[in-house]
């Protein structure tokens, strides 16, 4: 066995991982990332494509913006469409901000290549990791990479391995607090090199099931439908895929909808989760390890930003002036942002999307909801404010 020593070891290089490994770095704190797939597995996964501008402005801290401002779309604006008509959002005129229109591969494709210039090391194919005495001072985690098994000692352990990771696992039940609510159905989506049907996002609600049109540039466009929980992604051929998107949307988008071959077709839950608190003595969960936003508000990534940027934020002032207040208020930090995060996902899901066990009571209140949303200033704000994000406190 190897034993090696670094100051904070961080499990899971997704966005969380990479983003927090780039913070510390600059503030001259030493970590190694232990990632257990391959690069290009990691980058192989379709996810994220809203940033908030908290969350560019992150990325240009790390010198990580730059393809971001020459190819992300900056959006003014969402269409809600219903009643087969669209009502736009603006969120511009609402709040003074837009959101940026930039795939999560892309974001992690720049975060590695700005990982790979800082020198620091980052560990793919990291089988059987485990973390072991977190709740006393001397933390470590235990991985095997081939045959070799290795030890990486270190002050902290930062828990950034998605929803299905290790480190929250690791945490002894009684510690820890679940909330947990998962909404019928998912989201099937379809990657695919054609066109996007509109210049803005759009967020269909439609009695067969919730649609959204998507991009990733002026050739790539991304879609999703709201699907049935047991639903099999090998019944859907592509051509029933578009043929059940355009039934969805008012025909002034679903004629402008180009078809073409998927580059990627998956099935996404939709999950609300939370685990509290996100902070176990010498571990500190964050972003899909803590916490789990069903897709409709954009704000997963968003979320894993601002935590990584509290984390950053807590462990400079450890190493820096000797102080713990801010990793004592780290969890509360966080979990401010993120259960207003999560109302907001909720209910956004709640409107827009079909609900099997929903009464007639309940489907002309989702009608009423919806028509109450455009037409009322107020309540088109809360949606713009929320969707665009807070600015970070501190
Ligand atoms: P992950 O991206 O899950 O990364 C965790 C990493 O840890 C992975 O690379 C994994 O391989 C690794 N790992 C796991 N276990 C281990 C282990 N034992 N050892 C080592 N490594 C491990 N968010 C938005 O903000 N805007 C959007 O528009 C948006 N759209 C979405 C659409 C879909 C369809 C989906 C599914 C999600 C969407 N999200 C969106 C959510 C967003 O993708 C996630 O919140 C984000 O990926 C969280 O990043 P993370 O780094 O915390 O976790
Ligand atoms: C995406 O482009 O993948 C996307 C956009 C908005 C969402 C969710 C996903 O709310």
């Amino acid at each position: 066995m190897t034993t090696q020593r670094t100051q904070v070891a961080i499990i899971g290089a997704g966005p969380a991982g990479l983003l927090l490994g780039q913070l510390l770095h600059q503030a001259g704190i030493d970590n190694v990332l232990l990632e257990q797939r391959t690069a290009e597995y990691v980058l192989g996964r379709i996810r994220a494509g809203v940033l908030e501008q908290t969350t560019v402005a992150l990325l240009e801290r790390v010198n990580a913006a730059a393809r971001l401002h020459t190819e992300g779309l900056v959006h003014d604006g969402i269409e809600l469409a219903f009643d087969q008509q669209l009502h736009r959002i603006d969120f511009r005129a609402l709040t003074g901000r837009g959101v940026t229109v930039f795939g999560q591969t892309e974001v992690t494709r720049d975060l590695m290549t700005v990982r790979a210039a800082s020198g620091r090391s980052t560990i793919y194919e990291a089988a059987d990791v485990s973390v072991h005495d977190f709740d006393g001072d001397h933390p470590c985690v235990r991985y095997r990479v081939g045959d070799a098994a290795h030890e990486l000692r270190c002050d902290f352990i930062a828990g950034c391995d998605g929803f299905h990771g290790i480190t929250r696992a690791s945490v002894p039940e009684r510690s820890l607090r679940i909330y947990e609510q998962v909404f019928p159905g998912g989201w099937l989506g379809v990657l695919s090199h054609v066109p996007p049907c509109h210049a803005e996002l759009v967020y269909a609600h439609h009695p067969r099931g919730f649609a959204l049109c998507s991009q990733r540039s002026p050739t790539l466009s991304r879609y999703y439908i709201q699907v049935p929980a047991e639903e099999a992604l090998s019944s859907w051929s592509d051509t029933s895929f578009w043929d059940e998107l355009r039934r969805r949307l008012p025909p002034e988008v679903a004629d402008r909808v180009t078809t073409g071959p998927s580059v990627e077709k998956s099935i996404a839950p939709l999950r609300s989760f939370v685990a509290e608190p996100l902070r176990f003595g010498r571990l500190l969960l964050a972003g899909d390890a803590g916490h789990i936003v069903p897709p409709t508000g954009a704000k997963g990534l968003n979320l894993a930003a601002s935590d990584v940027e509290y984390l950053s934020h807590a462990l400079n002032e450890h190493y820096a002036e000797g102080s713990d207040a801010a990793l004592d208020a780290y969890s509360e930090r966080c979990l401010q942002r993120v259960w207003r995060a999560e109302r907001f996902s909720w209910w956004f899901t709640s409107v827009t999307h079909h609900s099997p066990e929903a009464t007639e009571f309940g489907r002309r209140l989702q009608q009423a909801e919806l028509s109450y949303l455009v037409r009322s200033r107020a309540a088109s704000t809360s949606l713009a404010e929320n969707y665009v994000g807070l600015p970070m406190d501190f």
